[in-house]
């Protein structure tokens, strides 16, 4: 069964046997073999009672339960994908440009489409199950500037019972008449979707400029004013994601001390603040990200395809600040968050830093969960919280297999996964204990 865009209501009361891994803190960047927070209990039932996970045992839990017996895979809690573009799934992997020129020749023409209702209510649905396919249950999610896309992202998310962070893009400047908005329209439709969708079932508004560029001084002072105005609201932008594009921000914000120094000017720096890239900065502004509570969607896929930099995680770590990973797509070339951690992996290598798939499967995770403030709903498998969740062949080749048996370490076996794994892997997403997504092969 491939998912269809409405999903039944299931039974949301069941117990799942397989191998159970995630994370009770951040396991750091020292030597995986003495990493805390690793909580792995293999071959163990998860219980999940009403949508939620209601604790893990060892032995069989009795016919109370309607029981799944999937030993020898892996149950993870569904990744966190902290930045990424809904309607670019239309233009991944388009060739040959860097950030500016890949927005003007690629990205904006694409977005322009989602002016049709009828493009923005199929696209959503396509996006949200493909995020499903990929083992992705939570994101935070840029539509284009027509309100239209974010209230079919948001409609199709509340259908799927799914946590979702979106907000009609801002941007009054510097980008094709047809995605223009201005400063009254951009503050009267992101009220409006406030009001439509703000805190209703598992949504949020994120108050979402595009970036520095493409919005005047008004536009910026206005978001900050919303974001005051909007308790629990969350903010989303990119930041000094390429040089070319740093530059410019230089030149249109010349009594800035840096680009992230404009967002601060306009009190868009915040704990709810999440900003992508960050590959550009120098250590006051890593300070400032620390000091504001400010993280960071690292978005390694992206950062290598478009050619803009390689992210100093460690450095925004040791300053303060907190980091999660995300796919930034169409940027970035997949929707997969596994994928996505290999390529984190090769970033931090060209650094000369070692990624653990402990620290990489934690910032997808519970690490990408408290960034948001949300580490009590989603990111892991603690009793409470929402049965979010993913099923996963530990191998899907026949290459993979023959690296799993030859594994001599759970770090060894969970590394080679993270970096031969992909969509092939995955079995089966639940939203809220509700099935999303199952692979074709398990009705075969
Ligand atoms: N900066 C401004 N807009 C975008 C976008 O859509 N993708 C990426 N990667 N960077 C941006
Ligand atoms: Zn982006």
């Amino acid at each position: 069964m491939n998912a269809p865009s409405d999903h039944p209501a299931t039974n949301t009361t069941f117990a799942i046997r397989a191998d159970l891994l995630d994370f009770t803190a951040d396991p750091g960047f020292g030597a995986p073999d003495d990493a805390p927070g690793v909580r792995y209990r293999p071959d163990h039932w998860l219980l999940v009672k009403d949508g939620r996970i209601a604790g893990a045992v060892t032995g069989d839990p009795g016919e109370a339960w309607e029981r799944h017996d999937h030993r020898g895979t892996l149950l993870t809690p569904g990744f966190i994908d902290t930045h990424v573009h809904s309607p670019q799934l239309d233009i991944i992997g388009s060739y040959g440009a860097e950030l500016l020129d890949w927005l003007r020749t690629y990205t904006f023409p694409a977005e322009a489409r989602y002016a049709d209702p009828a493009v923005a209510t199929a696209g959503a649905s396509r996006f949200l199950d493909a995020l499903y396919a990929h083992g992705t249950t939570a994101a935070a999610v840029f539509p284009t500037v027509h309100a239209a896309s974010a209230d079919a992202l948001f409609a199709a998310a509340e259908r799927h019972g799914m946590r979702l962070i979106a907000g009609k893009v801002m941007m009054d400047r510097n980008a094709p008449a047809a995605l223009l908005d201005t400063v009254e329209s951009a503050e009267r439709d992101s009220s409006a979707l406030i009001s439509r969708w703000h805190g209703r079932d598992r949504l949020a508004y994120a108050i979402t400029v595009r970036f520095a560029p493409t919005s005047s001084d008004a536009q910026l002072a206005m978001a900050g004013r919303l974001l005051a105005a909007t308790p629990g609201a969350f903010l989303q932008t990119h930041v000094a994601e390429n040089k070319d594009e740093v530059a410019w921000v230089d030149s249109l914000f010349p009594a800035a001390r840096s680009y992230l120094d404009v967002y601060e000017g306009y009190g868009l720096l915040g704990p709810k603040t999440v900003l992508a890239h960050a590959v550009w900065l120098d250590d006051v502004d890593r300070a400032r990200i620390a000091a504001t509570g400010a993280s960071i969607a690292h978005s390694p896929s992206s950062n290598l395809f478009l050619g803009s930099g390689l992210m100093d995680w460690r450095a925004l770590e040791a300053a303060g600040g907190r980091v999660s990973v995300a796919t930034d797509v169409g940027a970035g070339t997949s929707l997969s968050m596994l994928r996505t951690l290999a390529d984190a992996y090769r970033v931090q290598a060209l650094r000369g830093v070692r990624l653990s798939a402990w620290k990489a499967l934690h910032a997808a995770t519970r690490g990408a969960a408290e960034t948001l403030g949300l580490e009590s709903e989603i990111g892991s498998l603690d009793v409470g919280a929402t049965a979010d969740l993913t099923l996963w062949r530990w191998a899907a080749t026949p290459v993979a297999e023959e690296r799993q048996a030859r594994a001599n370490d759970l770090h060894e076996k969970v590394f080679a996964w993270m970096i031969q794994g992909d969509e092939r892997n995955l079995l089966t997403t639940w939203v809220a204990g509700r099935r999303v997504y199952e692979a074709p092969s398990l009705d075969q």
